[in-house]
């Protein structure tokens, strides 16, 4: 499986850094909708599903953590340390984030609001999606 990753532009001068991201341009969808994740606590794992349809970007904006992604025939596994580089989690992977370092705020732009019907939180239901459709 070939992970899709986003580079995005980064101004640097002595003042800092500026990641900008531009719908149309960078991002391949209409973002609908943000979420963050911060102060996750140690040993923590979240995600555990995949959707049906949505499309997400995920960015580290600070700090680090990977992720398993998972398209029902192989897993891989990616850091993601870099604040001006995106992961696309597309949809059908399944996909688990862990070893939050301490500091670590995980940005994700999603193409739709938040609908629970979207998702597939069932490891099982998932492999037989992906293999039966
Ligand atoms: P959850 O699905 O457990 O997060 P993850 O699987 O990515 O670890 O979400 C945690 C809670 O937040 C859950 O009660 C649903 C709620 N939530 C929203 O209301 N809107 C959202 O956009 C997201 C991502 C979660």
């Amino acid at each position: 499986m070939k992970l899709k990753t986003i580079s995005l532009p980064k101004f640097g001068d002595d003042r800092g850094a500026l990641v900008v991201l531009e719908v149309g341009k960078e991002i391949p969808f209409e973002i609908k909708r943000v979420y963050y994740m911060f102060d996750t606590q140690l040993g923590i794992r979240r995600g555990f599903h995949a959707h049906k349809e949505l499309i997400q970007v995920a960015i580290p904006v600070k700090g680090s953590c990977k992720f398993l992604m998972d398209d029902g025939y192989e897993k891989v596994e990616i850091l993601l340390d870099n604040p001006n580089i995106g992961l696309v989690i597309e949809p059908m992977i399944w996909h688990e984030m862990y070893d939050y370092s301490d500091d670590c705020v995980l940005m994700v732009l999603a193409s739709d609001h938040y609908d629970e019907i979207d998702y597939i939180r069932n490891y099982q239901d998932f492999e037989r999606e992906v293999k039966n459709g």
